[in-house]
């Protein structure tokens, strides 16, 4: 998609399609009765007769309309002013840009940046209707063989902003919008690519590619008899069941001072994970495919990152296996040394997530990082306690929860953060090993993951994202959500703007 920002008022604008507001009940937004001004009134007599209520997820398509520079004007519902608040404008837009694909037109302006969304300025919602429209054509249907994408996509869209003086954050935010947009874009696609493609090579392969679209980024590869002669014994007990061989990508963003301290992303990417020897039930094990969204997210969030051209170091890295039962593979029982020199007693095959973080976060110690996050879809148990809209955040540093937090707030991604008490660490015991990789109960599952994890991240500020819950959605619309990248761009974004960089709405 093409974007361009604008300030001027909708009577004047020639294009395929005008997309105006209308609150509830038949109320015309400010944009819109200026168009039906120049109209005569054309809108409010429509508005009267009762066309439409204004309801949000309502919408009318007008061809011709008399007196007007434009074939197609869209009024888009946008319900009670005193109720737009972030959801309520998210869905409103939503809906617009469905509605906008559907029109048939290849190009339009929306004027739906001035709605008052309560406690957010102009360039929140220039970048949410970026992001929105952005994410209405996706389709993941390079696997079929009769494609039903609509006949004439929109290809440019034109943003209005109030006025001229908002015209440099508003591109500012424009910008924000289309780089994380691609972002989430290509963690939907990594993480809907069915498991017999998307395995631990090919993610290598993606990282790589990735790397080679810009300067600023490198990737390197660790192959199982470089992971071998590491020590990490708790990664490579997963991958040993599988046909496919594991990798350690890293992902180097260099941007910033030589001397500042990387930011890590680590992302689970375990490509398929059936359990291994814990084998999995059946039902919905299809979606275990997702097991390697974490990682997904990473590269996501790398793409935005250097789009943004953040003047950050910032380090991607992600163990990448695959589960599998087989004559090889791990069994519960079995114990094993961590790079950490930890032993584990691998209780259970299907707590996998764990054995090849721990690694990776020990691995990462080397890089004196300034912080480390880890992105993992690590258990069920996270989905069981917070259902499917935040994240699931544990940390060993508060003032890193709160970056997170306030992160996700600003990037509509959020998160919800769960305890990490020392009171939880004992029922990691084990009779046999250092520690279990799990717990004698499925008590507080998540809490015990996380602080399985915890045992290896003692050397630097961590945050931990379970995103069981949210990084796909299930059922018919099934797919992977490209979250958490939003949120990590914006977490990203913040560390930038800490970092002295200035953009013209910084200071809001
Ligand atoms: N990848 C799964 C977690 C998962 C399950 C995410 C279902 C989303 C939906 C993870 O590897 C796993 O199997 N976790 C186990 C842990 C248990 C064995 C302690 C789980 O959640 O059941
Ligand atoms: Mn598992
Ligand atoms: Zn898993």
């Amino acid at each position: 998609m093409e974007f361009t920002v604008k300030s001027g008022n909708p009577e004047k604008q020639r294009t395929a399609c005008l997309a105006l507001g209308v609150y509830e009940s038949r109320r015309l937004t400010r944009a819109a009765e200026l168009f039906d001004h120049a109209s005569h009134g054309y809108l409010g007599n429509l508005l009267r007769r009762g066309d439409l209520e204004g309801k949000p997820g309502q919408s009318l398509l007008l061809l011709n309309v008399p007196g007007s520079l434009v074939e197609r004007v869209l009024l888009v519902g946008c319900g009670r002013e005193r109720d737009l608040d972030d959801r309520r404008f998210r869905q409103i837009v939503a809906h617009a840009a469905t509605a906008l694909q559907e029109t048939g037109a290849t190009e339009a302006a929306i004027y739906l940046s001035e709605l008052p969304v309560k406690g957010r300025e102009l360039p929140w919602k220039i970048r949410q209707i970026v992001e929105a429209v952005e994410a209405s054509d996706y389709r993941f249907d390079q696997l079929k063989s009769k494609k039903d994408a609509p006949r004439r996509p929109l290809r440019k869209l034109l943003l209005n902003v109030p006025s001229r003086r908002d015209l440099t954050s508003g591109e500012q935010a424009m910008h924000e919008g289309v780089a994380i947009a691609s972002g989430v874009k290509l963690a939907k696609d990594l993480g809907n690519t069915p498991p017999n493609l998307c395995t631990p090579t090919w993610l290598a392969e993606q990282a790589q590619a990735l790397a080679g679209e810009f300067s600023t980024l490198q990737a390197t590869v660790l192959e199982e008899t470089e992971l071998e002669q590491l020590g990490m014994g708790a990664l490579l007990a997963v991958s040993r069941g599988s046909a496919q061989p594991a990798k350690l990508i890293r992902l180097d963003y260099r941007n910033g001072m030589a001397a500042q301290k990387p930011h890590v992303l680590i992302g689970k990417g375990v490509t398929f994970d059936s359990g291994g020897i814990s084998l999995k039930s059946g039902e919905g094990m299809d979606e275990m495919k997702y097991d390697m969204c974490g990682a997904a997210s990473v590269l996501g969030a790398l793409r935005a990152c250097a789009e943004l051209k953040l003047p950050l170091n910032v380090i991607g890295l992600i163990p990448a296996v695959e589960n599998m039962p087989g004559g090889r593979a791990t069994r519960p029982g079995d114990i094993v040394t961590s790079l950490s020199g930890q032993t584990v007693e691998i209780l259970n095959t299907d707590a996998e997530g764990r054995l090849i973080l721990c690694d990776a976060l020990t691995y990462i110690e080397r890089d004196d990082p300034a912080a480390v996050i880890d992105i993992a879809t690590l258990t069920g148990a996270c989905v069981i306690a917070l259902g499917r809209h935040p994240h699931g955040l544990f940390s060993n540093h508060p003032p890193l929860a709160h970056a997170l937090e306030a992160a996700g707030q600003t990037a509509s991604d959020r998160v919800w953060e769960l305890p990490l008490w020392e009171d939880y660490q004992e029922g990691l015991d084990s009779n046999f090993a250092d520690m279990a990789n799990v717990a004698g109960n499925r008590d507080g599952g998540a809490i015990m993951a996380a602080c399985f994890l915890a045992r290896f991240t003692k050397k630097f500020h961590w945050a931990h994202l379970d995103i069981a819950g949210t990084a796909w959605t299930i059922g018919k619309a099934k797919g992977a959500t490209g979250r958490p990248v939003p949120l990590l761009a914006q977490y990203l974004l913040d560390r930038a703007i800490d970092a002295g960089w200035r953009y013209e709405h910084a200071a809001n």
